[in-house]
């Protein structure tokens, strides 16, 4: 078969752990999707940052809009992030040239997700984001795959690898906020802005994919209550341990009789419980349904190597698919039978 062509828009922390992975492994690739896997298109601000990478061959487009409309490639991976700007435009700009997309953004999938599964399903095309939510554990397709047909009561967990990072070493080392935060983004666990992750909106926007995922309604922000881990201290963790408990940033999804109830807050989770013992940048996402009973996977949460593991397993799946045989919708469903929900406020 044809090598499936790719374009990667952003050579950030992901974007460069997925390039150099992908020439490493290039004849074990091909081996596994039964075609080989090349980059033809990269695009980033910056021509002249020494990334480590070797691009010789590749095209360069200091434009992702462009590399979208015009290069010669079969799927656009999205790795710029933001919900609008270059990300959001080259996206819709693959989508209408009939590309398939994958992509790490949970911002923009929170954003317009629906829209944008609609505009793939309608061409036939694949719309991946493995990456979005919990970095390299298979949420995504645990959710829109292996549970089809459970009824899902409730998801949760720990879904922002900084915040965890921050957390954990506040209360096993004592170091500071600011301090964990700032390493935090050395290891390039944290958005480019970093209070995303802090005040919790990361975590929400993870929390809006997958409560659309699991109960069959509208991604929206809006309907989340929201509260980041800024104003946690020493004092509070130190209490909350004298108490037996843990704080963990946590986003829970569930049915309550008012329609789906959706929160981001710090929580006090007891020492014993697992979710409790989840370290440092690992996530944790626990889903509770009716055939299967409760899942619980953990794993890590953040981080190039590990986000680019679920990026190049959504690439080597359209690698593996014939054309016209789409069969998972981008949203385990057909996006127009999304319902909008009551709120349970
Ligand atoms: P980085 O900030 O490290 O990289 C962003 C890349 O996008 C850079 O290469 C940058 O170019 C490029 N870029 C920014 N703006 C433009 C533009 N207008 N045109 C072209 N290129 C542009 O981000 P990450 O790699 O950390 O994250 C990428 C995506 O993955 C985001 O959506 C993020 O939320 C998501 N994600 C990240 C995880 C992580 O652990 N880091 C985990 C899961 C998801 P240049 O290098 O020249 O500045
Ligand atoms: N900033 C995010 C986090 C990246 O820390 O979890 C992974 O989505």
């Amino acid at each position: 078969a044809d090598a499936l062509k790719i374009g990667v828009a952003g050579l950030g922390t992901v974007g460069a752990s997925l390039v150099r992975i992908i020439h490493d492994r290039q004849e074990s690739l091909a081996v596994s999707c039964g075609r080989a896997i090349e980059i033809t298109a990269v695009s980033a601000r910056n021509r002249d940052k020494d990334r480590g990478l070797d691009l010789s061959g590749v095209t360069w487009f200091d434009d992702p809009v462009t590399m979208a409309k015009t290069a010669d490639i079969d799927v656009l991976v999205e790795l710029i992030g933001g919900a609008e700007g270059a990300a959001r435009a080259a996206v819709e700009a693959a989508l209408e040239r009939g590309l398939h997309v994958v992509t790490a953004n949970k911002a923009l999938l929170a954003d317009s997700g629906v829209e944008l599964a609609a505009a793939a399903e309608e061409k036939g095309l694949l719309l991946n984001f493995e990456a979005a939510v919990a970095g390299g554990i298979p949420v995504i397709k645990a959710m829109r795959e292996s549970l089809t047909g459970n009824t899902i009561s409730r998801v949760y967990g720990i879904m922002n690898g900084t915040c965890n990072y921050i957390l954990t070493r506040m209360e096993k080392e004592g170091l500071s906020f600011e301090d964990c935060l700032k390493e935090a983004q050395r290891l390039g666990y944290a958005e480019a802005d970093p209070t995303f992750d802090i005040e919790g909106n990361d975590t929400a926007h993870k929390l809006a994919i997958m409560t659309a995922l699991a109960f069959g309604c509208e991604i929206s922000c809006d309907d989340i209550y929201l509260e980041g881990i800024s104003n946690i201290t020493q004092e509070d963790i130190r209490a909350a341990s004298e108490l037996g408990y843990r704080i963990k940033l946590l986003g829970v999804a569930q049915r309550t009789e008012g329609g789906i109830e959706q929160r981001v807050h710090p929580t006090m989770v007891p020492h014993d419980t697992v979710i409790a013992q989840v370290d440092g940048v690992t996530n944790a996402v626990a889903i509770e349904s009716d055939i299967l009973g409760d899942l619980l996977m953990v794993g890590p949460g953040a981080g190039g190597d590990a986000t680019a593991s679920a990026v190049l397993g959504d690439v080597a799946d359209i690698a593996k698919s014939r054309p016209g045989t789409q069969t998972v919708a981008a949203l385990g469903r057909p996006a127009k039978s999304l319902e909008p929900y009551r709120r349970a406020r």
